[in-house]
């Protein structure tokens, strides 16, 4: 049995498609287990580039079980057009399956993420309107459609009724819009059920299975840590649990199907919408990270904001997630930078310093990031293959932030493409057995 949990440390967009899409060569199941399409999750190979926002990261392996998990919010014209893509590009999606369970986004969840947002003004939490928060709000109130519910007209019409009941007076402004018309909305959600429904399943039974069986299977997060709707900088999170713990929950396996939790995080940091940020950037530096590491949103287009390697985060990350091995990608973007920066504790108002995340809102919103400086590289280092290639100020860099953080690197990214990765050695068993 081996169960390998891939989450976000970070704020999201740490490259935790490229690190799920590379376990999976070896793995013999993918799943998803949590958030949405507010996901986008970017794959490089041969050349070619593909951007997932709900299917698992392992679907460019053909025949490989692919799992949509029961955690996931599914909207179901973006997973039908997204397999439409695939499959116009030459993909097999056969072998996904979507939980029977998983909740479905509805028309009426992206009307209310708009209005929410409008409605917040100044203070809005940037979210990516995709419906997420309303679909897990109506999830927890249980007023959810969920994805079984497609394969039934009747109980489908019901469970409208009933979900827009509580909602007319937020979706005023939307009366007349169309598609909030029951019978359109219907109609067009059971044909998503006519097209889902050979991929609809028991999932937690076929990955229980595959796991009983002695299978490697990999559960992928989406977001990442900071944006933990209990762990983050709530409210400026998303509405689901990213860290691993979630994965037994969204997937419908319990906690002793983990083996190992592998943590992917940039060799910086970013982070896209609004909410507290420690070390980030501006002006001149900023510009340069951003444009060097083509940080601009997978799933929105946006420019995502910013800054050096929050290792207070980190670490914060890895104790909630139970890291045991770290994936840290993009290192290639800080080569010209000098010095880089690295931090190790915040300073609050009035002088105050945390060594550890503060639990505090308050004191988050004005803490500052206070830096170890550590010698830059100037070097190309996206052909490296072996740590020994790295030069020396590099592979300083990353023995520092293990040992901060005290996890080791199991593999370092240089660049976008599937094969510019270095495999240290170290790391979980797998990693280690992946590296040999
Ligand atoms: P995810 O949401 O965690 O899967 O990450 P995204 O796909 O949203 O953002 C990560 C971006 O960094 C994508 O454009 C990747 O192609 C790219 N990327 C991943 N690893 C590396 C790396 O090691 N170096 C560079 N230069 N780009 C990388
Ligand atoms: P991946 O999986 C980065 C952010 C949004 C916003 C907040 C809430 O690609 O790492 P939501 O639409 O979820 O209600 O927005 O969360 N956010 C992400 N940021 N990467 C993501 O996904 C994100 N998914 C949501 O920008 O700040
Ligand atoms: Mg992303």
């Amino acid at each position: 049995m081996s169960g390998i949990v891939v989450v976000g440390a970070q704020w999201g967009d740490e490259g935790k498609g490229k690190v799920t899409d590379m376990l999976a060569e070896r793995a013999d199941a993918i799943v998803r287990f949590q958030g949405g399409n507010n996901a986008g999750h970017t794959i490089v190979r041969d050349g070619e580039t593909w951007k997932l926002h709900l299917m698992p990261s392992g679907i460019l392996h053909p025949g490989k079980l692919c799992v949509i998990g029961n955690g996931v919010v599914v909207d179901p014209k973006v997973l039908t057009d997204e397999l439409d893509e695939l499959r116009h590009r030459g993909v097999e999606t056969k072998s996904l399956r979507i939980s029977a369970n998983a909740h479905l986004i509805m028309p009426y969840h992206m009307m209310l993420d708009h209005a929410g947002e409008a409605k917040l003004g100044k203070l809005e939490i940037g979210t990516t309107r995709r419906g997420i928060g309303p679909c897990y709000a109506d999830k927890a109130a249980r007023l959810g459609i969920r994805v079984q519910d497609l394969l039934d007209e009747k109980i489908l019409k019901k469970k409208i009724v009933a979900a827009l009941d509580p909602k007319r007076s937020s979706l005023r402004p939307y009366a007349r819009d169309p598609r909030l018309d029951l019978q359109a909305m219907s109609e067009e959600y059971l044909t998503y059920g006519h097209v889902l429904e050979p991929y609809i399943a028991d999932t937690s039974r076929l990955v229980l299975q595959r796991l009983d069986r002695g299978d490697m299977v990999v559960f992928e997060g989406a977001q990442g840590a900071m944006l933990d709707i209990d762990h983050g900088t709530y409210p400026f999170v998303t509405s689901s649990n990213p860290v691993a713990g979630a994965a037994c929950i969204g997937a419908g396996v319990g906690p002793k199907d983990i083996d190992e939790v592998w943590g992917v995080a940039k060799a910086y940091v970013t982070r896209v919408g609004a909410g507290p940020f420690p070390t980030e950037l501006d002006g001149p530096l900023a510009e340069e990270m951003r444009e060097r590491g083509g940080e601009y949103g997978t799933t929105t287009g946006r420019p995502r904001r910013v800054g050096w390697m929050d290792l207070v985060a980190l670490r914060y990350a890895a104790r909630l997630n139970s890291l045991t091995s770290l994936a840290i990608t993009k290192l290639d973007v800080l080569a010209g930078f000098d010095p880089i920066r690295a931090c190790v504790r915040y300073r609050g108002a009035e002088g105050a310093e945390f060594d550890y995340f503060p639990y505090h809102q308050t004191v988050l919103h004005h803490a500052a990031g206070e830096y170890v400086e550590l010698a830059g590289f100037s070097e190309d280092i996206s052909a490296c293959r072996s740590e020994s290639d790295l030069p020396a100020p590099a592979r300083d860099y990353l023995e520092f932030v293990a040992d901060f953080v005290g996890v080791p690197i199991a593999l370092v990214g240089v660049g976008p493409s599937r094969d510019q990765v270095i495999w240290t050695g170290d790391g979980g068993d797998t990693a280690i057995r992946l590296a040999a």
